[in-house]
């Protein structure tokens, strides 16, 4: 099939065109730096230069690559650190808006299918600890994600409802292995061996990792087979905060992280944070592999985090 990445020099878009070329498929990759277009085609894909705010040339280029199948990879989160006291989600809404001008060019080339990630920690922090698809989203999260959730369910809403083409919104783990906030060298890591990410309250908030691999696999499944609709993209193991944070690390290296109470959480890491560490719901894969027959090659982050971190 001929595939179109939009986002092909990223964490997740340099293994997703590596994977869908060994698959057999004609990959077109998109980036808006011309610097990356080695990056793009090191894993197999011809590389376009395009800003994909720029709809008129992003029309262009997609018209240009006639893809049976679209897939949108695009954010700006920043480069090596989460903080999620400062974190600025603009430049990742812009770049979501680029997804919409994206999903606009696929229609408007008659392309069969277009897929988008969104994240799996957008689920209401409510009733059981892991979510299936069906759960409601967190609507009115606290400052800086309500800035960023907000603009991610619009843009998910856009793929599924519109017409003439086949919407499928990816909702990513936290994503692990090279080139991500939590390889060996990325900020997780150094805000854990600087023991700047404690334990806060009981450590009840549930994470849902994957590796950016897994991600990939499950996103060429994606393009082959498997309804509309939206799929959780996450390990099997869904975990608390108490239980993961330890375990990563030692994986990378660092004292055990300390632990502090709630109230002082919210002081010095604000209440998105604070909710993250205390109340956040993880995801279900149960749907993901079930329809889009995909198994992760690492079902857990125990044995992720030990093997291949990155
Ligand atoms: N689920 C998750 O945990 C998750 C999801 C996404 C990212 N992240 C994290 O964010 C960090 C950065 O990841 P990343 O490198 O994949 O993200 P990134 O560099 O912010 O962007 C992803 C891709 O989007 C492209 N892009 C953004 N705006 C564009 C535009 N206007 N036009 C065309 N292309 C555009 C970038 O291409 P160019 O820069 O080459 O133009 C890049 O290929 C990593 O640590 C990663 O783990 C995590």
């Amino acid at each position: 099939m001929r595939v179109l990445v939009a986002g092909a020099s990223g964490a997740i878009g340099r293994p997703l065109s590596r994977q869908l070329v060994a698959a057999g498929h004609e990959v077109t990759g998109i980036t808006s730096n011309p610097a990356n277009a080695p990056l793009v085609e090191q894993n197999g894909a011809r590389a376009v230069v395009c800003d994909a705010l720029d709809a008129g040339a992003l029309t262009a280029a997609v018209a240009e690559a006639r893809p049976e199948v679209v897939i949108s990879q695009l954010t700006r989160l920043p480069k090596d650190d989460y903080d999620p006291r400062t974190i600025d989600y603009g430049p990742t809404n812009r770049a979501r808006r680029g997804g919409n001008n994206l999903l606009a060019a696929a229609r408007t080339v008659g392309t069969r299918r277009f897929i988008t990630q969104t994240i799996a920690f957008i689920y209401a922090p409510e009733g059981g600890w892991v979510k299936d698809e069906t759960a409601p989203a967190w609507t009115d999260p606290p400052e800086p994600f309500r800035s960023g959730a907000g603009p991610t369910l619009e843009h998910e809403r856009e793929v599924l409802e519109a017409d003439g083409i086949e919407g499928l919104v990816l909702r990513y783990g936290q994503f692990y292995g090279p080139g991500t906030y939590y390889a060996l060298d990325g900020g997780t890591a150094r805000r854990v061996r600087s023991r700047r990410f404690p334990i806060v309250g009981r450590g009840d908030g549930v994470f849902s990792f994957i590796h950016v691999e897994d991600a990939a696999a499950a996103t060429v499944a994606a393009s082959e087979r498997g309804a509309p609709g939206i799929y959780n993209v996450v390990d099997d193991e869904p975990a608390p905060l108490r239980e993961w944070l330890p375990v990563y690390a030692e994986a990378v290296g660092a004292k055990r992280p300390f632990r502090i109470p709630t109230w002082i959480g919210r002081i010095f890491g604000g209440p998105f944070a604070t909710l993250m560490a205390t109340e956040l719901r993880g995801a279900s894969n149960a749907k993901a592999k079930r329809e889009l027959e995909w198994q992760p090659r690492y079902p857990s982050w125990r044995q992720g985090f030990a093997e291949a971190l990155g």
